[in-house]
């Protein structure tokens, strides 16, 4: 970069960060051409004052002068990620340099996070990938039924549907109450939701409408007693909520770790629990699809990938580690609980994400009276570049704000108080 450029860079960063955040002279660290101070591992139990969690916040290039609260679509990758990514896709294409990544070791350390063996785990790009191999690897009689709530995502919902077309299958979809309350009227809905014909329930780990943390463990249990199929559209858990599939019982689970994991984009997850794994038909074949004896790992049989995405895969695990998952669950947590707080105190915001903490993973969703969630979002991004997502979905029309590891307390009240503005002008 020249001199001239990397002015106009730092420039422009600060007279960002100025606008944005004033006094918060940190955000230029946030910077294309400068590495950051490495992440130190703390101990477990020490304290991480914000200090820790600026230096956390230098390992993004996010760019400061707005405010990234859509880690819910998708989520920025830190340094280390994008290093390892373009490390190994510059050394492949010398040819005679290039370096093999280890899918075991991977496959290993994703299994250690997401508390799964390894050889129960296939590489996808996506969700939607991972749940269509689910769908479409599945035999059906016509008449099943498969059982969802009306809080799906299409990546997880549409390989349902067009498996019902096909097979001549019952698709059905129920309502959940908005705010909801508890896990016992969730697990009641579900209940009420079964018949005799229910072959397989799709349940939303964390719903994307809301962020409501379902009760799968439970919702496994009741269907395996009734030996009904349990999919898992888990796109969102995996860094940012410990995860222990193992201990969850269900039969599928798919995920998306370019999400809160932070891993590169196009990098997904299969999981295929033990009964499964000879019986589920693959999608995509090649050499090898039908070798039983390797497990999950016949489904990655499927032709030529870029591997340096895995290069990346492996950083975006190892990063995560480094800060520790209970660290970043109580992190994004907090964030997203100081979030809703904050806007659960305002004359006119309607809250559609549970009250309950517990239940709530920090995708926060809300109205407020006399806006249309159009001109709210809008609003937000003229006033300080807030990057939201609009729940438009099943006609809802929520701006969703996520809030993950980058994310600051400063950013939390700005937009709190934004909202507080917007809502007072209206009511
Ligand atoms: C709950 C849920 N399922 C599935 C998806 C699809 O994810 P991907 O595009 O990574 O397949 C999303 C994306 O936002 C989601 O929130």
């Amino acid at each position: 970069m020249t001199s001239d450029r990397r002015e106009f860079v730092r420039s422009a960063a600060l007279a960002g960060a100025a606008l944005a955040f004033p006094g918060a002279a940190w955000l230029e660290r946030a910077r294309l051409d400068e590495p950051a101070a490495p992440l130190r591992r703390l101990p477990p139990g020490a304290e991480d004052g914000e200090d820790y969690w600026r230096l956390v916040r230098s390992q993004f290039l996010i760019a400061p002068r707005g405010i990234y609260f859509n880690t819910g679509t998708i989520g920025a990758s830190p340094r280390p990620v994008l290093d390892a990514v373009l490390r190994h896709m510059t050394a492949f294409e010398t040819v005679f340099d290039a370096e093999a990544v280890d899918l075991d070791a991977l496959r290993r350390s994703v299994g250690g996070l997401v508390g799964a063996p390894p050889h129960t785990l296939a590489f996808t790009r996506n969700t939607t990938e991972a749940m269509s191999w689910i769908a479409a690897g599945l035999d059906f009689r016509p008449g099943d039924e498969i059982v969802m709530t009306t809080h799906e995502h299409v990546g997880g919902m549409c390989p349902w549907q067009a498996a019902a077309r096909r097979h001549d299958l019952v698709l059905t979809q129920f309502a959940l109450p908005v705010p909801p309350t508890g896990a016992g009227e969730i697990l009641d809905a579900w209940r009420r939701a079964l018949t005799p014909r229910t072959r397989v329930l799709m349940i939303s780990h964390v719903l994307f409408t809301n962020g409501l943390i379902q009760p799968v463990r439970e919702l496994c249990a009741l269907a395996r007693a009734r030996g009904i199929i349990t999919a898992i559209d888990g796109a969102h858990p995996p860094g940012m909520l410990r995860t222990n599939l193992a201990d969850l019982g269900c039969d599928f689970y798919a995920s998306s770790p370019h999400k809160w994991l932070l891993a590169p984009k196009g990098t997904g997850l299969l999981y295929v629990s033990e009964p499964w794994l000879d019986r589920l038909w693959p999608t995509i074949v090649s050499g090898g699809w039908d070798s039983l004896a390797d497990k999950a790992v016949r489904f990655d049989r499927k032709g030529t990938v870029n591997d340096s995405l895995y290069a990346g895969f492996q950083a975006a695990v190892d990063f995560h580690m480094l800060i520790g998952p209970e660290r970043v669950e109580r992190r994004v947590r907090w964030l997203g609980d100081r979030l809703y707080d904050g806007l659960s105190r305002i004359a006119g915001v309607q809250l559609k994400s549970a009250g309950t903490p517990a239940i709530r993973a920090p995708l926060v969703s809300f109205t407020v009276d006399g806006w249309t969630t159009d001109d709210l979002i809008k609003a937000l991004w003229e006033r300080a570049m807030v990057r939201v997502r609009h729940v438009a979905e099943y006609d809802y029309h929520w701006v969703r704000l996520s809030t993950h590891v980058y994310n600051t307390p400063e950013e939390v009240d700005r937009v709190v108080a934004l909202v507080a503005e917007l809502a007072a002008r209206r009511s």
